[in-house]
């Protein structure tokens, strides 16, 4: 039971939100904005003008060699010729793996597979990419993939702005795990086999327009 004193307190507080609310058509805006710096601030607008001189852009060239905070600068090749001799500047770590898988698997595994056979998702509807553990790539140097991952090729496109140079590095280790797991050496089998690995479940290789594709399975996608 409420005091009576409490009841006309919670009355009056309920007339005033009733009656303090504008009718239909009176207003739309806010008459109280709560917290308006937000709205109202000195930040720049994107392609407007410097708020201390208005001859200038509010966007300023930064300073020569800026890096953003926390960015690490690895190799970036400008001449193709070159690219060739650029190595993996990252070190081959289960962190770093670990990570070239996670971003593979963000970027790449739509287009060419989650074992780089060729077989994304997006195949048909999209031209089939071709392996990455198969011919080819498996001779090319890893700046030369860091460069196709950059630059694109075809109907590849790039991922300059999306992946920064140590995220392009990482997935190229990545990839050589996965041409690694395609094409074992003798005597990798024979260290899995002695580790108890059981192949009987493997399926065959997938079938690709020019026969099977070596390391890849028939997994229906
Ligand atoms: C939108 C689909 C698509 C995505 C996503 C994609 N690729 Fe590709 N990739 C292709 C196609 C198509 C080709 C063949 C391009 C050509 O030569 O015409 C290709 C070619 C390549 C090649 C060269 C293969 C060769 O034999 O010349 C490499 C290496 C490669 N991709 C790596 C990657 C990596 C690593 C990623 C992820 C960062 C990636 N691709 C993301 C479609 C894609």
């Amino acid at each position: 039971m409420l005091p009576g004193c409490l009841v006309w307190i919670v009355a009056a507080a309920l007339g005033l939100l009733l009656f303090g609310c504008a009718g239909p058509g009176t207003t739309t805006t806010t008459q109280i904005e709560y917290q308006p710096d937000m709205y109202v601030q000195q930040s720049v607008r994107p392609l407007g003008t410097d708020h201390v001189d208005a001859s200038l852009p509010a966007m300023r060239v930064p300073p020569a060699h800026t890096v953003p905070v926390n960015y690490t600068p690895f190799p970036q090749p400008s001449d193709v010729s070159g690219v060739d001799s650029i190595v993996d500047p990252l070190p081959i770590t289960p962190a770093v793996l670990a990570k070239g898988r996670q971003l593979f698997d963000n970027y790449c595994i739509v287009c060419h597979g989650p074992l780089a056979n060729g077989l994304g998702y997006i195949v048909p509807k999209m031209t089939q990419p071709p392996p990455l553990i198969a011919g080819a790539p498996l001779q090319f140097s890893d700046g030369r993939i860091f460069t196709i991952v950059t630059q694109g090729q075809g109907n590849m496109p790039p991922y300059q702005t999306e992946l920064d140079s140590a995220q392009r590095w990482a997935i190229i280790h990545y990839v050589r795990v996965l041409q690694l797991a395609a094409n074992p050496s003798p005597s990798d089998m024979a260290r899995a086999q002695r580790a108890g690995m059981d192949f009987s479940h493997d399926l065959p290789p997938a079938e690709g327009p020019n026969g099977p594709i070596p390391g890849s399975e028939a997994i229906p996608h």
